[in-house]
């Protein structure tokens, strides 16, 4: 028997438990298969914590997901909530919850299946054997500077401070050399070192720390650049690292290469292998409850948590080879189906999945 893996499930509200128990028969046919072993425990999160306990993220909550090696979480939030104060708003629990488990990155893979490029607006030529990471620096940067609001010279004046110390570029670097070395040994660093400070203490730390990983072929690019680049040469990219703000924007970039949010997984890691997998995309209240909502990012966040923190690389392969044969085949949820009546539901293409996971 192997080693027990515990994780915890927060469901969350939409499209969250529906698309989450999807994940779950993959965790199923994953213990059948390759005999590993896991024990789920399901968490309230979200609208739906704050319906029944009456706030966003209850301790228990927060208990079990620090007693989990892993969390997979679907997503929060709805028109429900909306007005509430921002103590009762769900996403005032989902920044809760990564700072109280310490995550400090966030990753997004953005892989172009074959058979979807035509979904790009891209042509299919450029996005050929696209396959990247961004890698995003979550607790620092301009983000969490101080801010203020002052009269000046001139009337009235905002300012933002952005701000980064040596031990959270180190981490975060650090990381991403790592994630590098075990893809294809290609690092972009992401800066504007030609005006800002922090990016001129940026490039310092990841020249001091490359030597450490020979292996790895670094290249500095500019933040302007990159945002050619990624429209021009995608797939030229293997795992890209930057600072808070340029990591936000240059994610939502480079998952439009991609076609469809229902396809767009992620993970947030802290120190060693902890990490709360979930999809990108929110709770879409617009279709919640009807089994329209794809279950593909959901679990192609649980190959991710398979590989990146379980170590489990066979499992995780197999998910995603599944899920490329299935594509392949030309089953398609709603959102990806460029003829919407042939359409199949969640609970379908998470069995068409499941039925593709084979043992290499
Ligand atoms: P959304 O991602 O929920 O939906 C955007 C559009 O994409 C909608 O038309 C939706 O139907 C579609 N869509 C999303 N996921 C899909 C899937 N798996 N399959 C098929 N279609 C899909 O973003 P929106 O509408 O801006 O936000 C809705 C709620 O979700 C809000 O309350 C928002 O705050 C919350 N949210 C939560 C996140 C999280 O839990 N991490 C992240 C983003 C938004
Ligand atoms: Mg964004």
């Amino acid at each position: 028997m192997s080693e027990v893996k515990k994780i915890a499930v927060i469901a969350g509200d939409g499209i969250g438990p529906e698309v989450v128990a999807e994940a779950e028969k993959i965790l199923k046919k994953a213990e059948e298969l390759f005999g590993y072993t896991f024990e789920t425990e399901h968490a309230l999160f979200g609208g739906i914590a704050i319906d029944e306990r009456g706030t966003p993220l209850p301790e228990d909550t927060l208990e079990i997901c620090r007693s989990a090696d892993a969390v997979l979480l679907g997503a929060v939030g709805g028109p429900k909530w909306d007005n509430n104060p921002k103590e009762l708003r769900p996403e005032t629990g989902l920044l809760g919850i990564r700072k109280a488990l310490g995550l400090f990155s966030n990753l997004r893979p953005a892989v172009v299946f074959d058979c979807l490029k035509d979904a790009s607006t891209l042509k299919p030529e450029v996005l050929e054997g696209t396959d990247l990471m961004v890698v995003r620096e979550l607790t620092g940067g301009i983000y969490f500077g101080e801010k203020l609001r002052r009269q000046g010279e001139h009337g009235e004046e905002a300012v933002d401070t952005c701000v980064y110390n040596v031990t959270e570029v180190e981490r975060i670097v650090r990381q991403a050399f790592e994630i590098a070395g075990k893809r294809r040994n290609k690092l972009a660093s992401v800066d504007k070192a030609n005006v800002l400070e922090t990016s001129r203490l940026w490039r310092e730390v990841v020249n001091r720390i490359a030597p450490e990983y020979p292996q790895v072929e670094l290249e500095h690019v500019l933040v302007d650049n990159c945002a050619m680049q990624l429209l021009r040469r995608p797939s030229s990219f293997d795992v890209i690292v930057t600072e808070n703000m340029f990591g936000d924007i240059l994610s939502d970039e480079a998952a439009m290469l991609t076609g469809s949010i229902g396809m767009l997984a992620s993970a947030s890691l802290g120190e060693g292998s902890y990490g709360l997998y979930e999809p990108v995309h929110g709770s879409a209240p617009d279709i919640a409850g009807q089994g329209l909502a794809n279950p593909i990012a959901t679990i192609l966040s649980l190959a991710l948590m398979f590989r990146m923190t379980f170590g489990y690389e066979d499992a995780a392969a197999a998910i995603e080879a599944a899920v490329a044969e299935v594509l392949d085949a030309g089953h398609r949820t709603s959102d990806i189906a460029v003829d919407k009546s042939k359409a199949i539901s969640t609970t379908e293409m998470g069995d068409l999945i499941v039925a593709a996971i084979r043992k290499a």
